[in-house]
């Protein structure tokens, strides 16, 4: 969700004002990737270097999902989207967590689509952590290196049950992941559009799967073994 702090600054306006305008911006995408029939839709709201910013942005950051889980727990209800999360949100303050802990477990039984917002994510941090719980694993002997494989690992990530993105969007011209999913997005099409957040709307979503359906995902393969099959 990036280039809320550009949207602002180019309006002469806080960059808090941004970020309000970012949030607004959910539920209408949310709306926008259930038309398109997207079943997982995965949001970048917090990555674990976001900490470094200026603590008042952090604070307003921390309130402003607060706020949208207030104003919004309903609305996912009601279109029976469940909510989901990657990072760490140990680390967040009670007043943000609380109600992301409600909302997680108000919407659990929901399966038609999905929402997963990356709270204090990192795939660094991510990877770190599987590596860690997997050798705690072996060491007391329920896991054995040698059966290690790629569905085994993946199920250790922060994402186990929840499919890699076919798609993944970056808004506001910026070309690159920002440690984002990076072993999910092995094999992701990646859709790099100088849109600021605030101003990326169903139009802009619809570019970008257009974008998708044009692309040939050979996953390895030659085109012509593709076009065999
Ligand atoms: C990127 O814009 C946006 C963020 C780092 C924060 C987005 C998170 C929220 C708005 C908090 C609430 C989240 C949800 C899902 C309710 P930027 O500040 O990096 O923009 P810039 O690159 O233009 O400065």
């Amino acid at each position: 969700m990036d280039g809320n702090g550009r949207w602002a600054r180019a309006r002469d306006l806080p960059r808090i004002e941004g970020h309000r305008q970012g949030v607004q911006n959910v539920l209408r995408i949310i709306d926008a990737a259930a038309r398109e029939g997207i079943e997982y839709l995965t949001l970048y709201a917090f990555s674990v270097e976001n900490w470094q910013r200026p603590p008042e942005e952090v604070d307003a950051l921390m309130h402003l999902l607060e706020i949208f889980l207030q104003q919004y727990a309903h609305e996912l209800i009601e279109r029976q989207v469940r909510l989901r999360v990657i990072g760490d949100i140990s680390m967040l303050p009670e007043h943000a967590r609380r109600p992301l802990e409600k909302t997680l477990q108000d919407t659990a039984h929901f399966s038609a689509h999905t929402l997963v917002l990356a709270i204090n994510y990192g795939a660094r941090a991510e990877i770190v952590r599987a590596v860690q719980d997997y050798a705690r694993d072996v060491q007391e002997s329920r896991a054995r290196p040698e059966n290690l494989d790629w569905s085994t690992l993946a199920n250790y990530l922060s994402t186990a049950g929840i499919p890699d993105p076919d798609l993944i969007i970056r808004s506001s011209g910026e070309k690159r992941l920002s440690n984002f999913l990076l072993l999910q997005a092995a094999y992701a099409e990646i859709y790099f559009t100088p849109v600021l957040w605030p101003d990326f709307d169903g139009e802009e979503l619809a570019a970008a799967i257009h974008f998708f359906s044009q692309r040939e995902r050979r996953f390895g393969k030659t085109g012509e073994q593709l076009h065999q099959s």
